[in-house]
């Protein structure tokens, strides 16, 4: 449920003093209705809005996706650094947020979204979604290594990493697929492994994956079926 007036400053009809005028004046209707009160509260993603006899399309929640580059935080705000965020300064949607962190130095694919279900559903440690990284390693990447990845490997946390998928795709390039989230985890799993990332990037979380038409700092807003498949849907 949201205030008539708040809801019209969201879709940007005016300022709040303005758009109070504007319903006292009887410009607006909800489902037919005309309403007077700019403190009228209604179900925003159900009812019908006119302005004018002009009806208002609402949208309540935003998906984009994002090829973030390195150098800008997987944060809301910052005070030293630049946000994923501030990348989408122009993209619609109030309270967008970033769908997990990648660190800094890690570039590739990042969903923004306001839509905190879905977030919660794709960071859940229970759900086991899939991630899978492009990983530059600083040396060659051997069977064992590849054998060990794949079993889980010791990062200093009390079990072992689940296991994962590791496809070489040079001698010191592989994609890598977990299914945890754990603070630098593929950093530290190479780590366990005797190697080193030395690039990082994001390529696919669950079924979504990097439209690789999107420069490094572009981004753009999820298909109606990316979104569904995203939901499980
Ligand atoms: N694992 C890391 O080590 N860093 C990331 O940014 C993502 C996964």
């Amino acid at each position: 449920m949201i205030r008539l007036d708040k809801f019209l400053c969201e879709m940007e009809i005016g300022t709040r003093s303005q758009v109070k005028d504007i319903v006292k004046k009887g410009m607006v209707s909800v489902d037919g209705e005309v309403v007077k009160k700019a403190d009228y509260k209604f179900d925003e993603t159900a009812a019908k809005v006119c302005v004018n006899g002009k009806e208002l399309s609402y949208q309540k929640f935003y998906y984009y996706m994002l090829n973030k580059p390195q150098g800008v935080v997987s944060a809301t705000i910052d005070n030293h650094d630049k946000t994923v965020l501030d990348l989408l300064k122009d993209a619609p949607g109030k309270d967008l947020f970033p769908v997990g962190r990648l660190d800094k130095d890690t570039e590739g694919l990042l969903l923004i979204t306001n839509d905190g279900e879905l977030s919660h559903n794709l960071l859940s440690p229970k759900k086991h979604v899939d991630k899978t990284y492009l990983v530059e390693t600083k040396v060659a990447v051997t069977e064992e290594m590849i054998h060990k990845l794949e079993q889980g490997v010791d990062i200093g946390e009390e079990q072992l990493t689940l296991p994962a998928k590791a496809e070489r795709i040079e001698d010191k390039k592989i994609e890598l697929t977990i299914t945890e989230g754990k603070f630098h985890q593929v950093k530290r799993m190479l780590k366990a492994v005797n190697n080193e990332v030395i690039y990082l990037k994001r390529l696919s979380m669950g079924s979504l994956k990097l439209d690789d038409t999107l420069a490094l700092g572009e981004y753009r807003c999820l298909t109606d079926n990316e979104v569904l498949e995203l939901k499980g849907k």
